[in-house]
């Protein structure tokens, strides 16, 4: 049966909510889990569809994976199978990141190519070049990265683009490779600081996290450890925009307030109050009186304005007072729920990786299809600021990446329902 969420725009968000673990964290750090044989237990992780799928990665590689609500323990075996199939790996992208960690682990790693993505190609070339610069030999083979190493051993890598995934991957090899690696250009997203700090905890020697300049001394082995992952500083960020676009008054906690910087700045130069929040929990306060008026946003890599709160921006533009301009420089294709929100009578047109958007007082409900996990949330902000009923299909794309989404908006104040229906069209 598919499933919708109906939601009934108009009302103003008000009151708290609180963030757990990120999803861009947790997934890395269940891979990490590979690396040392035992025992690694994670907590803190948000109950989302993405966890169980990469157990299921994790599970057919060898390890045994336990998920009680916000704890997620996985027994690494002494001997990880090398091989990742592609039933379990095409059901998320982040299953990309066992590459790093077998290759360190089995010294050989067959790991099938997760496919397409709604938000624009997804090459792995820097992941693999870099492993080539470790002493992997890579290729591509009936659908599989293969990649093999009799020895790994240290290298100065330059990445093209400071990749998430591919800093995630390389590092995740070179903790184990002999000798000295030196990532420059690498990824700078908390995400990576935290997967920098649990190795560390595991026994990695690594300098540098949360710069462009990642210095990895490699050692023989790592032991498992127990770890807190981060909070999801893209939900806080969506929750930072709901209040400003819904003229409301929220209190975010569980998340670092300096992780969404220049996500606040934004909104208080849209008009939002925005103060910070240190007790029960680190956090922030956004409160918004009137319309929000219309600023400009670009997306980056960290500490940039980033790419997946990019449809929460167009969304606010699109009842802003004003002409905003949204430019999108991380994922070609990450506009392609604009067309969804212009259903809703947005004003907006797209040209390249540019966006244009003309402010209206009020968009109207429409039915709306989520293509990937942001676009989805982006298409239920929209729809609080519309007149009348908006139903926002494919909603399995948000489940990925919200837990409780509906029953929090629904604390806030908001007229939302998930529904179990067969679609109209
Ligand atoms: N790229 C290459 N070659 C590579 C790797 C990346 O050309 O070998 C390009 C990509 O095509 C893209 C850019 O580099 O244009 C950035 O990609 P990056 O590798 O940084 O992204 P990712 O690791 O695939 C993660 C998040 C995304 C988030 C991006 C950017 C996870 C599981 N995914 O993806 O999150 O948008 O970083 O911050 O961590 C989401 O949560 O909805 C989501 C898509």
């Amino acid at each position: 049966m598919s499933e919708h969420f109906r939601v009934q725009g108009g009302a103003r968000l008000v009151g708290e909510v609180s963030v757990v673990g990120a999803k861009n964290s947790v997934l890395k750090l269940m891979a990490a889990a590979l690396l040392a044989e035992g025992t690694t237990t994670l907590t803190n992780c948000p109950e989302i569809l993405d966890v169980p799928l990469m157990a299921d990665v994790l599970r057919g590689l060898g390890c045994a994976v336990d998920i009680d609500h916000d704890k997620v323990t996985i027994v690494s075996p002494p001997k990880p199978n090398h091989r990742a199939d592609f039933a379990s790996m095409s059901k998320l992208r982040a299953s990309v990141c066992v590459l790093g960690p077998l290759v360190a682990r089995c010294r050989k790693a067959v790991v099938a190519l997760p496919g397409g993505d709604a938000i624009g190609s997804r090459p792995l070339d820097m992941h693999q070049n870099g492993l080539r610069q470790l002493g992997a030999t890579t290729g591509i083979e009936h659908g599989c990265v293969v990649a093999e190493a009799e020895n790994l051993h240290g290298a100065q890598i330059w990445l093209d683009f400071p990749s998430v995934g591919a800093t995630e991957n390389i590092l995740m090899a070179a903790v184990l490779a002999d000798g000295t690696t030196v990532i420059d250009n690498a990824a700078r997203e908390p995400e990576i600081i935290d997967i920098c700090v649990m190795l560390q905890q595991m026994g990695a020697k690594i300098e540098g996290a949360g710069t462009s300049t990642l210095t990895v001394h490699g050692v023989q082995s790592l032991q498992p450890t127990e770890h807190r992952v981060i909070g999801d500083r893209i939900v806080g960020a969506t929750w930072a925009l709901a209040a400003a676009m819904t003229r409301g008054d929220i209190t975010v906690l569980g998340v670092d307030p300096g992780h969404l910087n220049l996500v606040l700045e934004k909104l208080r130069s849209a008009g939002a109050e925005v103060t910070t929040v240190t007790e029960p929990q680190q956090g922030f306060r956004v409160v918004m009186d009137g319309r929000p008026k219309a600023v400009d946003f670009v997306t980056l890599p960290y500490p940039g304005f980033a790419t997946d709160n990019q449809p929460f921006a167009v969304a606010l533009a699109a009842v802003a007072e004003g002409t905003s301009m949204i430019t999108e420089n991380v994922f070609e294709a990450r506009f392609r729920f604009v067309e969804e929100m212009m259903r809703m009578g947005a004003d907006a047109r797209t040209d390249g990786h540019h966006c244009v958007v003309r402010g209206i007082e009020k968009l109207s409900g429409a039915p709306v299809w989520a293509s990937d996990i942001r676009a989805g949330a982006g298409l239920v902000l929209a729809g609080l600021c519309a007149e009348g009923v908006t139903e926002v299909w494919d909603v399995f794309h948000i489940d990925r990446g919200y837990p409780q989404f509906i029953e929090n908006l629904q604390r806030l104040g908001a007229d939302v329902q998930r529904v179990s229906a067969p679609p109209e069209r």
